[in-house]
């Protein structure tokens, strides 16, 4: 088993890494970008969370012939603290690989996918105690056909949200799957699949804990840093998107008489993602739906 990191050049040229520089890889993973930088640095040093205690095990096997990292094993909203914990408070550059691994994808009990008949569990971190099976069995209609709507950009998120209150309870899923199975009988792809990236990004909370880093981010990259996020469906573009403009924007009324504008605090160097040749695409299927953005902090 192995993870194939996606625009892994891409993303480690967007970061321009100094060789004495202080990076952080927020998303670990199976340590293909973290293991990139690494070789970059000299004196530098990196720092590299996964909230995910299996991914952490994985990486510090691999990069274990590096001298200069730490690994921190907790999502990556908490990491302005975590980085102030070890008194480090400015970096050099911030990467975010957003997403599940393919460890975690193929690994057929963490019902990740809807090709496996497993618990509906989909959390990345397995300490957390909210789940699909709570989400699935537990919320109201509303808030089912919410989640279907927004996170997953489901037509038929009514009649799969009535369906499930009906068929309580759904302990597997194949439970769910039957279920978009028969509502989505037409549907091109898979039945399941955005109802499967809506648990999941409801079960971990992906959206709000992006919108958190990428504040913290401003906070902790230093002038002349990088910001490079992957992400892998549009709703994580988007507030990357929305992000790196808002704060590439002068706040200042048009035509204000000051005399240097700092009310902007990135300037965008993707104005259109960057995404994979369709070599890479070939190779992994993965990296098709991906899309890199850069923003260097000012
Ligand atoms: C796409 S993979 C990263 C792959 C990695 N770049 C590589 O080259 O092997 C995403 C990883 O980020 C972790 N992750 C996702 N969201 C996270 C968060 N909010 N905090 C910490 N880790 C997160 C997942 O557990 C997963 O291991």
């Amino acid at each position: 088993m192995k993870h194939d990191s996606v625009l892994l050049n891409e993303a480690i040229e967007g970061l321009r890494i100094q060789p004495n520089g202080i990076y952080v890889d927020g998303t670990l993973g199976g340590g293909g970008h973290a293991e990139a930088i690494l070789k970059q640095l000299k004196t530098g040093f990196l720092f590299a969370f996964d909230q995910d205690p299996f991914a952490i095990a994985y990486a510090q096997k691999r990069l274990e012939k590096y001298p200069h990292f730490q690994l921190i094993n907790r999502n990556f909203i908490h990491l302005e603290e975590s980085l102030n914990e070890l008194g480090v408070t400015l970096i050099d550059g911030l990467l975010l690989d957003l997403g599940m691994s393919s460890f975690q994808i193929d690994d057929a009990n963490r019902g990740f996918s809807y090709l496996e008949e497993t618990s509906l569990d989909m959390r990345m971190d397995p300490n957390q105690t909210l789940t699909a099976e709570t989400i699935v069995n537990t919320y109201e209609f509303a808030e089912l056909r919410r989640i279907f709507t927004v996170y997953g950009e489901e037509k038929m998120a009514h009649q799969i949200a009535k369906r499930i209150v009906d068929s309580r309870p759904l302990k597997t899923t194949s439970d769910l799957v039957k279920i978009t199975d028969q509502v989505n009988r037409n549907q091109k792809g898979h039945s399941a699949k955005r109802v499967f990236q809506a648990l999941r990004i409801a079960v971990n909370n992906e959206l709000d804990v992006l919108e958190a880093v990428l504040k913290q981010a401003l906070r902790v990259v230093k002038p002349g840093g990088r910001i490079v996020v992957i992400s892998f469906h549009s709703l994580e573009d988007r507030i990357v998107k929305h992000f790196f403009k808002e704060e590439s924007t002068s706040k200042l009324p048009k035509n204000f008489p000051g005399l240097i504008d700092e009310t902007f605090n990135l300037k965008v160097i993707t104005r259109k993602p960057i995404l994979p040749t369709e070599a890479e695409m070939n190779e992994n299927p993965r990296a098709k739906s991906a899309k890199l953005r850069i923003a260097e902090r000012i």
